[in-house]
């Protein structure tokens, strides 16, 4: 089957890119190179480098790849920059998708998983979360996210287009081999902030607010590991395959943990010091997102490896230590 990963290079795309060769899929890959890596991405890969919005590249691309299904990992994702520019979400999630959408109907693909966001739900009502609460997206990337299942929704009843869309709630770590792995610029993202940290890149670790409303006054966020991620995608398109309905899942750990929390945790991984300082707030988090996963477990078959959050920690640390410069400099390289 050859699968279409758009977002191949970044870094849950080249995760899904590396496993989908792993299970003998065959696999074209596009990206902008906006934030991925072209080293990120596996060598068995055929690789087109453009954006999604852009229709005649695209068209190149369905022309030339006998495409059967899609996953669909390319998108701004930060919190912060959606609040600050919106319109920039808007268009590269929502327009993107709309092309995107456009070319798998005229090229007849009927198949595609879709990377969601616990961002959809907005401050929840009560955790842990399910699929069927509310969605009042608090920032314009969640409202993006959302956005983008609605036209799903639409495409679905419309060209009987089937999709499942994957919620993430808070993905961490790296491939157990410490291959690939995470590597933003800027990063914003707490796991990998924290092990620069550890790595003595960063000052101190900066904890956005301990006035929230939990038991340490932190944030309380669901990780859930890369690896494990990546396989219920591999479980979705199966689904679809088989025929099954589109529909929407989850995908977190039933449990959460605060900013301090993961902090203490990765003190342990690492042995490391890891300073730390609480500062002010930042615009648009939620106090709690916690994930219920079991509607993936009992449809999809998921049944995720790591199950300790010091696991997942680890196996960041594992990429981190040995790729201090991200993909730029591998550690194996260096004097
Ligand atoms: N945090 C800090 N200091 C930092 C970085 C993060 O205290 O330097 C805190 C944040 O305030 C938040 C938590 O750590 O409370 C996690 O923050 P991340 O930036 O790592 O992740 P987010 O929860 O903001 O967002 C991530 C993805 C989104 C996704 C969301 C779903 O980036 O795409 O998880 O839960 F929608």
């Amino acid at each position: 089957m050859t699968v279409l990963v758009l977002g191949g290079a970044g870094y849950i795309g080249s995760h899904g890119v590396d496993q989908l060769i792993e299970k003998g899929f065959d696999v074209a890959v596009v990206d902008n190179l906006q934030t991925g890596h072209k080293e990120a991405v596996a060598k068995k890969a055929r690789f087109y480098e453009g954006d999604i919005r852009d229709k005649a590249f695209m068209a190149s691309v369905f022309e030339k790849e006998a495409v059967e299904g899609v996953i669909h990992f390319a998108a701004n994702s930060l919190v912060g920059e959606s609040m600050e520019n919106p319109l920039m979400y808007f268009n590269n999630n929502v327009y993107g998708t709309q092309v995107v959408l456009e070319m798998m109907g005229k090229y007849g693909v009927k198949l595609i998983v879709f990377s969601s966001s616990a961002a959809t739900y907005g401050e929840p009502k009560e955790v842990p979360i399910l699929e069927t609460a509310e969605t009042h997206p608090e920032n314009p990337y969640g409202e993006s996210k959302l956005m983008m299942e609605s036209m799903l929704k639409w495409c679905d009843q419309a060209y009987d287009m089937k999709f499942v869309a994957l919620r993430y709630f808070n993905v961490a770590g790296a491939k157990a081999d410490g291959s690939i792995g995470e590597d933003h610029d800027p990063e914003t993202h707490l796991v990998p902030i924290i092990l620069q940290t550890a790595l003595g890149q960063r000052e101190k670790l900066k904890i956005f607010g301990d006035d929230y409303h939990t038991p340490d006054g932190t944030c309380i966020r669901d990780y859930v590991q890369v690896t494990d991620l990546i396989n219920a995608h591999i479980l979705a398109l199966q689904y679809l395959k088989d025929g099954h309905e589109s529909n929407i899942f989850n995908l977190g750990s039933n449990e959460g943990f605060s900013v301090k929390e993961m902090l203490e945790a990765a003190r342990e991984v690492t042995g490391k010091e890891i300073p730390a300082e609480v500062v002010e707030r930042r615009a648009g988090d939620p106090s709690t997102l916690v994930a219920s996963s079991d509607k993936a477990k009992a449809i999809l078959g998921w049944q995720p490896a790591y199950t300790s959050i010091k696991d997942i920690i680890a196996s960041a640390w594992n990429w981190h230590e040995s790729h201090p410069q991200g993909y730029g400099t591998p550690a194996s390289e260096k004097e």
